[in-house]
């Protein structure tokens, strides 16, 4: 699997804290099946973290955890917050782009209300030739009222990331549901920890991807999406769900 959402850097953000609790994170990752994992730390006001300090401590953890034999290939990116990442030059821009891919950006989606530029600032970036990845608006409140606030982005071209932690159900009822809903919606794509810490309870993917309740359908989100997203393909297309596979089978 690949996990294109992690606070794996350690001393960064309000993720990680130390290189040892880095690699364990990695280690619980690997055990979980996942293969790849973007490292995404926050980049906002209160950390307003710079390229070169994430492209410094990334190079840190992937010779850490390449002489400590994790099978884990770690990668770029940043989970911007949506009015710093506008302000932001290009060139820091493609140097955060999510997993390596210069033209990939995780934005955070906000956690109160629904800002009114919302829609502006994502368009703008989206003209200056990115790919836009919003992170998590099942945990907002405002998304968990109208789902289908979602779908004039989805609609030109953004691409929705869950939280595991949302979809199995680990963070409360409401981020389930509205999860859940976009999911059933065609509002979502692909699935990722957003890890702070080492214990394998934040890091898993593999229960979100069985709580989807479709194998297809949880490869689609935790591997195929995300694959292509790396390697700036078009969205490979969703597989039929298994309640429309078995009544094509008795047409
Ligand atoms: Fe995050």
């Amino acid at each position: 699997m690949i996990d294109l959402h992690s606070h794996v850097l350690p001393g960064i953000d309000d993720g990680v804290r130390t290189i040892e609790a880095s690699l364990e994170l990695l280690r619980a990752a690997a055990g979980d099946g996942i293969d790849r994992i973007a490292a995404t730390p926050h980049v906002r006001e209160d950390y307003p973290t710079t390229p070169r300090e994430m492209e410094l401590r990334l190079a840190d953890l992937c010779g850490a955890a390449r002489e400590a034999a994790i099978p884990v290939e770690v990668l770029g990116g940043a989970e911007l917050d949506l009015a710093f990442a506008a302000r932001l030059e290009d060139d820091d821009l493609r140097r955060f782009g999510l997993g390596g891919n210069p033209s990939l950006l995780l934005l955070e989606f906000p956690y109160l209300g629904w800002p009114l530029p919302l829609a502006d600032l994502v368009f703008d970036l989206q003209l200056r030739g990115y790919r836009v990845v919003l992170a998590h608006p099942e945990r907002n409140a405002d998304v968990q009222l109208d789902p289908e606030r979602l779908r004039p982005l989805v609609d030109n071209g953004v691409v929705v990331q869950l939280t595991a932690a949302s979809l199995d159900g680990r963070l409360g009822g409401a981020p389930r549901a509205a999860a859940r809903r976009l999911l059933d919606a065609r509002l979502a794509h692909l699935v990722a920890s957003d890890a702070h810490a080492p214990d394998v309870r934040s890091v898993g993917l593999s229960g979100a991807a069985r709580a989807s309740g479709d194998e297809a359908l949880a490869q689609w989100l935790t591997e195929q999406v995300p694959d292509a997203l790396l390697a700036g393909r078009p969205l490979p297309e969703r597989p039929e769900s298994p309640k429309r596979r078995f009544l094509r089978r008795q047409a």
